[in-house]
């Protein structure tokens, strides 16, 4: 009985699962369906906590089997100082380091799956299928909590450089393959030594900082997807070695996801793969010598004010410096106060604009802009031509016609925002400095384009009380 609600549990916990994963993949249906992944995943919890039975090796179960109070207590201790920990980060955490979070959170979820494999080695030895899971998921969860570790440091600031050893592609690949043999042969031999099963995570912990050390940490959100597939993966090994389904699915279901963000990621800055692992790309290695010139034109409040008002349609273009300015709830005010005066206004969104995926809906989400404003790339490209007025908030990269003109640029043939097409372009930030491709923009060169330098959200606040003196 007991363990037929457990199978029960996981089957509701599965499909929660696939049902809040669907749902997050629009703002309007994101949030309830982060709360019901959560609550299947409690329901699968308190089912093992609860419902579990241990079983003999013919499937019977094991007589006398009563978990001691203290392991209750141990658990219960576990849960609720990982809630408190965990809910209280979340909670205090800024937008712009969201990445910094998910990174650390990825490398909890590896090092779990490490950990079961060093817990399980020694009670399987001898059985080659059951210790195939153990020392594929050991490895692979290994590696991405070593590799999650310094994709968080990079990303806080506290690792600043990459660091590259000589020929360090050589050296990690002759690295990963070693590893991959000394673990082949672990599963062949299936040595009754703990000391050797300890040299094999070490390595691969090792091999997790190897590979991700060389990156620049512009290119961290790519690596820590990639790193979050990997931890999946390592979950589902362990949903094979204890027959669980949820633990399975939920794996395969990180695992898929985190290895289509990463193409995702990588087709929209139009980049393969090998390049994010093996370039040198956001180190500033790469880029086009191609000299932009011509002259640029400021504009002031006052004029991008008077501008605004008497257009009919503006589309406003966010992009990372929106974020890092945390300037969200001033441009929906300004947008507010456009659309009071009748001037339609939308919200161009770049796939890759900002830090990480969804960056821009989520941002413009805190500031309660309604989602029918939010429009996609390919759907938004069209409407350039019909613009009175474009506003680049803090974006550089996405609006930059490289993209399209110059084949020696880093960003050539990544789909941008085609703003060029509208009849006057406003471009706000602080000073002529590139984005995270490291390059120049032709745009702000364009005729078209004016420059309206300062802090997003100094300017932006100026900009309202402008309009509301008109
Ligand atoms: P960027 O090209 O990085 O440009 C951001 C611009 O914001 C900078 O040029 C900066 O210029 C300006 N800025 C910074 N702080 C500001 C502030 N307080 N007020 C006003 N402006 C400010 O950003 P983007 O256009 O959003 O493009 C995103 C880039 O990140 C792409 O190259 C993309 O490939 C890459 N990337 C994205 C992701 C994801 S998933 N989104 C992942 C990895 C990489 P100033 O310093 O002159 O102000």
């Amino acid at each position: 009985m007991k363990s037929s609600l457990l199978e029960i549990s996981y089957i509701i916990g599965s499909v929660t699962f696939i049902i809040g994963l669907k749902m997050m993949g629009n703002p309007k249906t994101a949030r309830k369906g982060n709360l019901i992944g959560a609550a299947g995943m409690t329901i699968a919890i308190l089912g093992t906590i609860f419902l579990f039975e241990k079983r003999n090796h013919d499937g019977t179960i094991a007589d006398g089997f009563v978990v001691p109070g203290l392991v209750y207590a141990l658990i219960f201790g576990a849960i609720l100082l990982g809630t408190i920990v965990g809910w209280l980060t979340a909670k205090r955490v800024q937008m712009t380091k969201m990445p910094e979070l998910v990174s650390m959170f990825n490398g909890m979820g590896g090092a779990c799956a490490a950990l079961i494999g060093l817990m399980e080695y020694e009670h399987n030895i001898g059985q080659t299928g059951a210790l195939s899971a153990i020392v594929a998921g050991m490895v692979i969860g290994s590696v991405s909590f070593s590799g999650s570790i310094v994709a968080y440091l990079k990303l806080n600031g506290s690792m600043k450089k990459p660091i590259r050893l000589p020929q360090y592609n050589v050296l990690n690949t002759v690295f990963m393959i070693s590893v991959i043999a000394f673990g082949a042969w672990v599963v062949y031999a299936s040595p009754d030594s703990m000391a050797i099963l300890y040299a094999l995570f070490l390595a691969a912990l090792v091999y997790g900082i190897l590979f991700t050390i060389p990156i620049g940490g512009a290119d961290m959100p790519v690596v820590i997807s990639l790193l979050n597939s990997f931890t999946g993966l390592a979950a589902a090994f362990g949903g094979f070695l204890y027959d669980n389904k949820v633990m399975l699915t939920g794996g395969i279901l990180v695992g898929s996801a985190g290895t289509l963000l990463t193409l995702v990621m990588c087709k929209a800055m139009n980049r393969p793969l090998s390049n994010v692992i093996f370039g040198a790309f956001g180190g500033g290695a790469t880029s086009s010598d191609r000299e932009v010139k011509g002259n640029i034109k400021d504009i002031n409040v006052s004029d991008t004010a008077v501008l605004m008002n008497y257009s009919k349609k503006v589309v406003i273009v966010p992009g990372y410096g929106l974020a890092v300015a945390q300037a969200q709830h001033v441009i929906h005010e300004l947008e507010m106060i456009l659309e009071g005066r009748g001037v339609t206004v939308k919200y161009a969104i770049h796939p890759v604009a900002g830090r990480m995926p969804g960056h821009m809906n989520v941002l413009l989400a805190e500031s309660n802009v309604s989602y029918d404003k939010l429009v996609e790339m390919e759907d938004i490209n069209p409407e350039f031509t019909s613009t009175d007025v474009v506003l680049v908030v803090g974006a550089n990269d996405v609006v930059n016609p490289a993209a399209h003109n110059d084949p020696a640029s880093p960003i050539y043939g990544m789909p941008i925002l085609d703003v060029e097409n509208a009849s006057h372009i406003i471009v706000n930030k602080r000073s002529m400095s590139a984005g995270y491709a490291g390059i120049e923009n032709e745009l702000f060169y364009n005729p078209k384009t004016s420059m309206l330098f300062g802090d997003a959200k100094d300017v932006l606040t100026k900009l309202v009380t402008e309009l509301k003196a008109l």
